[in-house]
């Protein structure tokens, strides 16, 4: 097999998977994937990424405690403003869909840490290139394609993944709090990380044709 068809292979066959075994996930895995996931690229090398692994199932079911909490909070405050349809619908379709990492043996937090180049201090700030929110944003796209090296590296090795942000847009401030996150880390992501129990069907894509434009 040539190294771009078991590349094509690892990304055409990773699913999100939200069910779990019982078998735990190792530090050493963890190291393994992380390893991956810091080989990714980014804007002026400048690897803005950190992971906080945690593989403490009490801690795991905490974290599902307080995105429900918040979602529950939402759904009251969407009520009290004539919004039960929403409220009812964030409660049924999004809380399971947010929540979706309570099964699993392990959860890696995907943090962005900021932007800093030689760049950003000699040209950028000087001309207020851009505002402060880009620069959160570019640390934003390198931790992504971190946790993307991640969840194939992990796919590669028969560990299964689902990246999710539903528990960051409920709870990320209470998930900084109870993780002692720094104040100036966001989170980007949550990886639900396991060993597969389910085989998901593969979701159909949009064609290239429909995605791509192509100019000669
Ligand atoms: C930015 C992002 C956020 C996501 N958030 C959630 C989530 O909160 N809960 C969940 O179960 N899946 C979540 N997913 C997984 C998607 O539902 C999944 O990737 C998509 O349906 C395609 O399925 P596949 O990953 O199996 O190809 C998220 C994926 C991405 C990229």
């Amino acid at each position: 097999m040539t190294n771009y068809s078991l590349v094509k292979e690892v990304i055409h066959g990773r699913r999100s998977v939200r069910k779990y075994t019982e078998q735990p996930v190792t530090e050493e895995d963890v190291r393994e994937l992380i390893d991956c996931a810091r080989y990714a690229p980014s804007d002026t090398n400048s690897q803005t990424w950190e992971f906080i692994a945690v593989l403490n199932r009490e801690a795991i079911g905490r974290i599902e405690e307080m995105t429900w909490e918040e979602l529950h909070r939402r759904a009251a405050d969407a009520e009290a403003r004539g919004l039960e349809k929403e409220a009812r619908l964030l409660t049924r379709s999004f809380g399971p869909y947010a929540t979706a990492f309570s099964g699993a043996p392990a959860l890696i937090v995907c943090l962005a840490t900021p932007y800093t180049s030689k760049f950003r201090d000699r040209i950028f700030d000087p001309i207020a290139l851009v505002d402060e929110d880009v620069w959160r944003e570019e640390g934003i796209k390198s931790s992504c394609l971190a946790a993307q090296n991640l969840m194939l590296a992990a796919h590669a090795r028969g560990l299964a993944t689902c990246p999710m942000t539903g528990p960051v847009l409920l709870a990320e401030q209470r998930l900084k709090k109870y993780l002692e996150i720094p104040e100036d880390r966001q989170v980007n992501m949550v990886i639900a990380l396991g060993h597969p129990a389910e085989t998901p069907a593969k979701l159909s894509r949009k064609e290239v044709p429909d995605i791509l434009r192509v100019i000669v």
